[in-house]
């Protein structure tokens, strides 16, 4: 799959990202069923935890425009391996996108895609709560 324009917008995000405590930059790019792209950077505190990661940015300001279903996000870092989504994104990913296509991005714009159920095999989830 050719996620070029995918990952061009990631790489956009990332100049948005206010990493003042790790210097680490993130962008993120998320893509809906309509081919709509919802980005996201992440967002540091000064109080560390309250920090909200790419992904998460992302995906809430997708869901919270009434956007529910997704095909793809793709994610860069400045990193020179292929940047991979915490654990904690995993779970929203898993929770509110399902079983997509994760793009992960190197410094150089090269690309790797595993699909959700690859990062996080045995996920816990809505069925669990029932
Ligand atoms: N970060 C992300 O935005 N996404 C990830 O998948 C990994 C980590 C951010 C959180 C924090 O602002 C910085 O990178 C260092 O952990």
């Amino acid at each position: 799959m050719d996620y070029k324009f995918l990952v061009d917008e990631a790489i956009k995000a990332k100049v948005n990202a206010v990493a003042v405590y790790s210097n680490f930059h993130v962008g993120a790019a998320l893509l809906t069923d309509k081919n709509k792209i919802y980005s996201g950077c992440n967002i540091e505190s000064s109080s560390y935890s309250l920090t909200i990661c790419a992904e998460r940015t992302a995906i809430f300001k997708a869901v919270s425009e009434g956007q529910r279903n997704f095909k793809a996000i793709a994610i860069s870092g400045d990193t020179e391996d292929f940047i991979s989504p915490c654990g904690a994104c995993r779970q929203v990913i898993s929770d509110l996108c399902g079983n997509i296509d994760i793009v992960m991005i190197n410094s150089r714009g090269e690309y790797v895609i595993k699909k959700t159920s690859e990062l996080l095999p045995f996920a816990f989830g809505d069925k669990d709560l029932r």
